[in-house]
């Protein structure tokens, strides 16, 4: 059972990962206006990502006997200066993410709830691998600078990137 103070969080957490879907289709419709398709696949596996994640604290909620309450999703930016730019952002979006997480994980313990708190471990884990692909990305894009041979390479390397559900998602 969860307490009321950590269905709230649970459900803010729900609307922030949709949200983090949102952003990051916006990014992938931005680069792909720019013809960088590879790059575009990248958001677009982001995004699936993020559902993944919404959908988990969405099954959550209902195996703790708890109400899943949907909220209105803010509108995304649509457009940024650059690719250097649209990946800081990313970086910064999952470094905010990470701080939702683990104040989350403050509430469980609070709140006493360890079963939650297990839960969220693996979120905590996953934040560590999504603030450091996406700073992986900035890091290149810094390297590469403004020539073209190299953003051309690297729009090739993501184009490659494939979704992977979650272990306990895969049918
Ligand atoms: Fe759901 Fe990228 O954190």
């Amino acid at each position: 059972m969860l307490t009321e103070k950590m269905e709230k969080a649970l459900n803010d957490q729900i609307n922030a990962e949709a949200y983090s879907a949102y952003l990051y289709l916006s990014m992938a419709a931005y680069l792909e206006s720019l013809n960088l398709s590879g790059f575009g696949n990248w958001m677009r596996i982001q995004a699936q990502e993020e559902l993944s994640h919404t959908m988990k604290f969405f099954d959550f909620v209902y195996e703790r006997g708890g109400k899943v309450s949907l909220t209105a999703i803010d509108e995304p930016p649509k457009e940024w200066a650059n690719p250097l730019a649209i990946f800081e952002g990313a970086y910064e979006h999952e470094c905010k993410v990470s701080a939702m997480i683990n104040n989350l994980v403050n509430i469980a313990i609070d709140e006493k709830d360890h079963a939650t708190n297990n839960f969220l471990q693996w979120f905590v884990s996953e934040q560590v691998e999504e603030e450091a692909s996406a700073d992986a990305v900035v890091q290149k894009l810094k390297l590469i600078g403004d020539h073209g041979n190299g953003i051309f390479m690297l729009d090739r390397e993501m184009g490659q990137r494939v979704f992977h559900a979650p272990a306990s998602q895969a049918t």
